[in-house]
């Protein structure tokens, strides 16, 4: 069968950026900042978004363009471009761990996406009833509620399915041109409104000056320790942010016929991802520090913090309702991107029709977001050690088995088809490569990124 390809070079860009800009972002990316001492943090993620995020997520796209096919297969056809012939059993590990990674994370994803609509729902209400319905005991009743959340949960499904069923073309890229632009225009027009707040100078203040402490250099010396837990931090939510972890990136590469200049569109997708990330720092860290709240809240910032702090500035429920708007629209185009990387493999492997694998894929999901909601409002006992199944499962994808698939793929990149991975980049590039690039690129799939990956692993396993 023919592959199917984007429609355009701008589709790719956007539908890209879409993956990479969700939760991690716009949830994640402000309370990450605001407990690992601010502007320190920033820096040490652009730093790894530039130098380490950029070179992979290349490759990796490079690596699905160069197959055109699904992941499983993907290994040995890529294997064969560089005239060497591999185990299928290549295929058959990344294919399961991209499998799982996309049940358990689609299953955590749309807990929280779930809690995102209910608030646009809610904020809308508050807007057009004049009374003020987010309080700050909402929250802690809606993610007491099984049966609500199953219901957000459900619906968000229902949104995503309806999406994918219209296929790469019609659906997600078609969405991506309507949503990332409105995406782009909502956050900047909240940013600039946040930015003249009286009291937001702390904020920006927090966010763009390095407190060199948080970073390890003490007026006693430079502690590695910090200096260690701060870097594979930022790693960690580097790899997060740019869809790394569960063959989402290989599958929009897969789609990319030869003429798209991979670099510069490469490019674009890392710095649109670290441009919302950063707004997103904009909008969250002044509005909380200009109430006098502490940034460090970790993941309620958003749900609890932020509402609260909304709720007492004037305009502050048409900037309560945007924001929500923002965080659904960020999270559904991922969670897309997310439901594509299952399909495309049943599809492929279990050759049935897009319909039957989006319908599978839903129905899966929505009875594992069931038992992670079971788990997490404690109607049934379900525990993994001391922690509820949502907590548990988003440590284990985000710390092991997403960086598992991420180091599995880079190691046979590196090391397996490197060559065709370089030749692949070139082409559809108006300018030749240099050796410098060539070199590095090797270098990183080869020893930097699986070293990186191997520390951030074994460390996170003696925490
Ligand atoms: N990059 C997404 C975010 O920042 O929310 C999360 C994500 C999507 C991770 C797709 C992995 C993935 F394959």
């Amino acid at each position: 069968m023919k592959r199917i390809h984007w429609g355009s070079k701008l589709g790719f860009i956007l539908a890209t950026a879409g993956s990479a800009i969700g939760l991690g972002n716009i949830w994640r990316f402000p309370y990450l900042v605001g407990s690992n001492g601010g502007g320190c943090f920033l820096l040490m993620y652009f730093l790894c978004a530039i130098g380490l995020g950029y070179f992979l997520l290349l490759g990796k796209l490079a690596f699905g363009r160069a197959a055109q096919t699904n992941i499983v297969d993907g290994f040995a056809v890529v294997a064969q471009k560089n005239n060497k012939t591999v185990s299928p059993l290549w295929g058959w590990i990344g294919g399961a761990l991209a499998m799982l990674n996309v049940l358990l994370v689609s299953g955590v994803y749309v807990v929280v996406i779930g809690w995102t609509l209910a608030y646009v729902i809610l904020g809308g209400h508050c807007l057009f009833s004049g009374v003020n319905l987010i309080h700050s005991q909402t929250f802690s009743q809606l993610t007491s509620s099984f049966g609500m959340q199953l219901f957000w949960g459900i619906l968000c499904i229902v949104i995503t399915s309806a999406v994918l069923i219209r296929g790469v073309k019609k659906g997600i890229e078609r969405l991506s041109f309507i949503l990332m632009p409105f995406l782009f225009v909502l956050l900047l027009f909240m940013a600039l409104w946040i930015f003249f707040l009286p009291g937001s100078e702390r904020g920006l203040t927090f966010l763009f000056v390095p407190n060199w402490e948080a970073m390890g250099f003490t007026t006693n010396g430079f502690d590695v320790g910090v200096f260690a837990d701060l870097f594979l931090t930022a790693m960690g939510q580097a790899f997060y942010s740019l869809s790394m972890g569960m063959g989402v990136v290989f599958i929009y590469g897969s789609y990319l016929s030869d003429k798209t200049d991979l670099k510069s569109a490469t490019k674009w997708i890392v710095g649109l991802d670290t441009f919302v990330a950063i707004m997103a720092g904009m909008i969250v860290l002044p509005a909380v520090f200009a109430f006098g709240l502490t940034p460090a809240e970790g993941p309620s910032l958003s749900f609890v913090s932020l509402p609260m702090v909304f709720s007492q500035m004037s305009g502050g429920s048409v900037l309560m309702l945007m924001f929500f708007i923002l965080l659904f629209v960020a999270a559904l185009t991922s969670l897309m991107s997310i439901y594509e990387g299952g399909v495309s493999l049943m599809m492929d492997k279990l050759k049935i029709s897009r319909v039957k694998a989006v319908l599978g894929l839903a129905g899966a999901n929505i009875v594992i977001t069931g038992i992670i909601l079971a788990s997490f409002t404690k109607k049934m006992n379900l525990m993994m050690g001391k922690q509820d199944l949502f907590s548990a499962l988003d440590a284990l994808t985000g710390k092991y088995t997403m960086l598992l698939f991420v180091l599995f793929a880079t190691l046979f990149m590196g090391w397996v088809v490197s060559t065709d991975i370089i030749r692949n980049i070139s082409q559809g590039a108006i300018k030749q490569q240099s050796k410098f690039f060539k070199r590095y690129m090797r270098f990183t799939l080869r020893f930097i990124a699986p070293a990186i990956l191997l520390v951030l692993f074994v460390s996170t396993l003696f925490k």
